[in-house]
């Protein structure tokens, strides 16, 4: 990220802040942003599909802290939500339901029955049998749901297969071959009103080609429901656009998009809206994580480096083996050795990254980078950890936007068993 640099004297900034003397203000492990570094982000997407209908709707799944929400709805963003959860905080942080589409396997009729109520854009649905229930939930509440299919083009998005979602084996979507007729089911049921198609092959995806393989697929599909007597308003062509972590050089969205809308434009479908649901390229490398060295155990295999953050702050490297970069915020002259960094919680898997080169010392603060995304948003109270606190920079302007957890907060709802237990 642009935003974030070393200046002469070697100290790591954000937005021109000194991230040491953050994490010194407001303690460790400590996620900081820069909402400068995400507008620009968005900025991107925007300007690409300036000139034609468009909605590009954040995966907030990726960051879903309030103030980052504020940030996207005052850059008129729409939202994807995969939960009743997810529409709560849209409406706490100020956005507004017509701009939010609902994807997801497994919507309750609870879920439907609030999205319906705040009036959402739109529905993704993933199955035939999620189709009916939607259909019953809207007609017993008077109302007509407005829908997309998820459509599962079969493409290989080439990413981690914990990542991948647009393959035949995945749980997501419906399959090419059964879309045409889910949607004549779709569009024969009363409580469905058909807007859109829906696509979504995967995350961190580094190429394009997978994007304009998956598109063939989808307007192909398009041709053939608009043929049918169906129209089809509007293409919600995802996620997914992978970030720079180490050496991966994803095209920018710039080029991902103009190389989307040529094929859209050569094909002849020109005039559809189209909706787009980026998460990690929005946020990822607008945040870094803080943290401090506790202890250093140099030993006979590995030398640990043994930080105040874990995989309960940052559950990427436990889950994917991910590799996320690891620097001090202050450069020390000495050489560097190489460690494990890795955290308090009681699981080998507790690792943030291995094998290191590092000059550090007990005391020094690491900034974990690309930590934006599916940071905090997968952050769990693992051996009762409190979650960290979020700091956004804008400028000048610093914001505490998430207090860090109380560990009283973490048992509040917990109750001990009244009289004498049975043995
Ligand atoms: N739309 C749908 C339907 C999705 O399932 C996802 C992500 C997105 C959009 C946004 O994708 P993005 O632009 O962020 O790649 N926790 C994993 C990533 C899981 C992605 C899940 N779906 C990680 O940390 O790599």
């Amino acid at each position: 990220s642009p935003f974030l640099a070393r200046d002469a004297a070697g100290t790591l900034t954000l937005e021109g802040h000194a991230l040491a003397g953050l994490a010194h203000e407001f303690a460790t492990p400590l996620y900081v942003y820069s909402r400068q570094a995400m507008r620009a982000a968005v900025t991107a997407y925007q300007q690409a599909l300036a000139g034609r209908p468009h909605l590009v709707c954040y995966a907030m799944k990726a960051n879903s802290s309030l103030a980052v929400l504020q940030t996207f709805a005052e850059a008129g963003c729409g939202f994807d939500i995969v939960s009743a959860g997810e529409l709560q905080r849209v409406l706490a942080a100020g956005g507004s339901a017509d701009q939010v589409v609902f994807s997801g396997v497994g919507k309750t009729r609870a879920e439907m029955r609030l999205a319906l109520e705040a009036g959402v854009r739109c529905f993704n649905v993933e199955s035939e049998a999620e189709l009916d229930v939607l259909s019953e939930v809207a007609t017993a509440m008077g109302k007509t749901a407005p829908i997309s299919l998820r459509v599962n083009p079969d493409v290989d998005a080439k990413t981690h297969p914990y990542i991948s979602t647009g393959l035949k084996g995945n749980k997501f979507g419906i399959s090419h071959e059964h879309a045409l007729a889910v949607y004549q089911h779709a569009a024969r049921l009363p409580g469905i009103a058909v807007h859109g198609i829906d696509c979504h092959i995967g995350s961190q995806i580094t190429e394009i080609s997978p994007y304009l393989d998956a598109l063939d697929r989808v307007l192909d599909l398009v041709e053939a429901i608009e043929a049918a007597g169906i129209p089809v308003h509007h293409l919600d062509l995802g996620g997914g656009l992978g970030i720079t972590y180490t050496d991966e050089q994803p095209p920018t969205a710039d080029a991902l998009i103009g190389a989307l809308l040529a094929k859209i434009d050569a094909r002849g479908h020109g005039h559809r809206e189209i909706l787009m649901e980026p998460g990690r390229s929005l946020v990822g490398n607008a945040g870094v994580l803080l943290t401090e060295v506790l202890y250093l155990k140099p030993g006979e295999h590995k030398n640990f480096c043994i930080v105040d953050a874990a995989m309960n702050d940052m559950a990427r490297p436990a889950m994917y083996e991910a590799w996320m970069g690891i620097v001090p915020c202050r450069q020390r002259g000495e050489a560097a050795q190489t460690w494990d960094v890795v955290g308090p919680v009681c699981e080998s898997g507790d690792w943030l990254g291995r094998d290191r080169a590092l000059a550090v010392q007990p005391g020094d603060t690491l900034a974990m980078l690309s930590a934006g995304a599916y940071g905090m948003t997968m952050a769990s109270n693992y051996n009762s950890r409190p979650r960290a606190a979020e700091v956004m920079v804008d400028g000048a302007q610093v914001t505490l936007i998430r207090a860090r957890e109380t560990v009283e907060s973490l048992f509040a709802g917990e109750r001990l068993i009244d009289g004498h237990s049975r043995l």
